[in-house]
């Protein structure tokens, strides 16, 4: 599903630090959104190669996240 119709979904659904739970994760788009809005979540899915997708959605969201809080004296010019 995508990331801009979930958005506004989980924000108006959900309270900031609220856990959401999504029994059919799939890629883990709602959990990518509840994230990025400061909620923790639990997905799951009965299809592994959905759950390893999700983790290295994931993973790639925290790469992301820790490139925009380090300090600018510590990025390489
Ligand atoms: C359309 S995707 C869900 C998309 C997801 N909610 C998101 O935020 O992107 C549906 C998923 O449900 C999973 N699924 C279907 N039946 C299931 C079941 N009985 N238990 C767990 N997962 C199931 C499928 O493997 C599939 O990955």
């Amino acid at each position: 599903m995508d990331l801009a119709l979930l958005d506004p979904i989980v924000r108006a659904a959900s309270a900031e630090d609220a856990v959401v739970l999504d029994p059919f994760s799939g890629s883990g788009t709602t959990g990518i959104a509840a994230a990025r809005l400061g909620r923790r979540y639990i997905g799951v899915d009965q299809e592994e190669e959905y759950l390893e997708l999700a983790m290295r959605r994931f993973e790639d969201l925290e790469g992301e996240v820790a490139a925009q809080a380090r300090p600018p004296e510590c990025t390489r010019s």
